[in-house]
């Protein structure tokens, strides 16, 4: 790595097709972002064939723009990094094949970057006070993980969800309720108003035994509050139901989250992925880890979701720590952090 630690991260594991530069891990000149959910919005979740063909689209002209953005030129790059799993994997050969020509064709190194992980880096890019050891709770759309790093790059998993993600419970209950893909800012916006006590709702595996989530039983639960009303005639009253599903998640995930830290013995909790974007959940959880003198730290919101800054940011400290990936890395579909 030269001195400018230049890094083109490209991510198109789901239905974000983007591009970005950073520099030396951590200061971003370009981050730029192609987001299909208007594709996939009147499907109601991502079609994986047309996720891909609209990456094919698109990625070109988005790694122009973060170029462009950046004002840098290809031969100003040290290395490419790309996202080779978890994920859809038509969409994740498309960026792996762009990574890989270019890296090829420049003579650079090519990284290839676990999604979780990028996700985590997200948070380690915006702050630089971030040390280890910390807990990690990655939750987005396709995940639910607890993490433990006794150091920054070094994985244990904890715990884990054991059916649904926490986002995908979130979209699956706004689908039901006729919002639009992605559900988890729908709700979240709903329930701004409303009252969480109004409709309790279960939290599965609660009860101290184990870090895993469950979040099925809420689902089912959620389903039939809505058919009881239907079958009443009763309107729902939709801002408490959000209100009520949404504490539900949040709720589990503070306590287990907190949990771990303590027992763990840590000072700082790590909050990344698609729902950490959610204020409700970052507020909570701040508030609660307070009481027990923990700092809670999240990403910007533009860095929550899938961005390529934070693979640029997780390739470069890989690379710094002297990983190269081989020209036939393949895409890893169920790719777990610490494989
Ligand atoms: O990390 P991400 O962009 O993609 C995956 O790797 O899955 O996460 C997307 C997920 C979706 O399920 C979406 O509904 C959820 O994150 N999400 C939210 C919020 N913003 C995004 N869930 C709850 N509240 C939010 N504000
Ligand atoms: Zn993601």
């Amino acid at each position: 790595m030269t001195e400018t630690g230049l890094v083109l991260g490209i991510e198109t594991s789901c239905d974000e097709t983007a591009a970005a530069v950073v520099k030396n891990g951590r200061t971003i000149l370009a981050n730029v972002i192609a987001s299909q959910v208007d594709v996939h919005q009147r499907f109601g979740g991502v079609v994986p064939e047309i996720a891909s063909r609209k990456h094919i689209e698109w990625i070109l002209p988005v790694i122009d723009e973060a170029l462009a953005q950046a004002d840098v030129g290809l031969t100003d790059l040290d290395a490419v990094a790309a996202t080779y799993g978890p994920g859809l994997v038509g969409g994740l050969l498309v960026g792996l094949a762009a990574a890989k020509s270019l890296a090829f064709a420049r003579r650079i190194p090519f990284v290839g970057v676990n999604h979780i992980e990028g996700h985590i880096y997200a948070n380690i890019l915006a702050h630089a006070e971030i040390a280890a050891p910390l807990v990690c709770l990655t939750v987005s759309g396709g995940h639910t993980d607890l993490l433990y790093m006794p150091q920054l790059g070094t994985y244990e998993i904890i715990g884990r969800t054991r059916d649904d993600a926490a986002g995908e419970a979130f979209d699956k209950i706004a689908r039901v309720l006729g919002l639009p893909y992605p559900g988890g800012p729908q709700i979240s916006l709903l329930a701004e108003q409303g009252d969480r006590e109004r409709f309790p709702m279960p939290r599965g595996l609660l009860g101290g035994e184990t870090y895993d989530f469950s979040f099925s039983g809420l689902k089912t639960a959620a389903l039939n509050t809505m058919n009881q009303a239907k079958q009443r005639g009763e309107e729902l009253p939709l801002a408490d139901f959000a209100a009520s599903f949404q504490w539900a998640i949040v709720d589990v995930l503070t306590q287990k989250v907190l949990l771990a830290a303590r027992e763990y013995g840590v000072a700082q909790i790590l909050l990344s992925g698609g729902v950490g974007a959610n204020s409700y959940l970052r507020h909570h959880l701040t508030t609660k880890a307070a009481e027990y003198g923990l700092e809670v730290f999240y990403p910007p919101l533009e860095l929550c979701t899938d961005n390529a800054a934070m693979i640029a940011s997780a390739g470069y400290f890989r690379y710094a720590a002297g990983c190269r990936d081989p020209w036939d890395l393949n895409a890893v579909p169920g790719l777990r952090l610490g494989d």
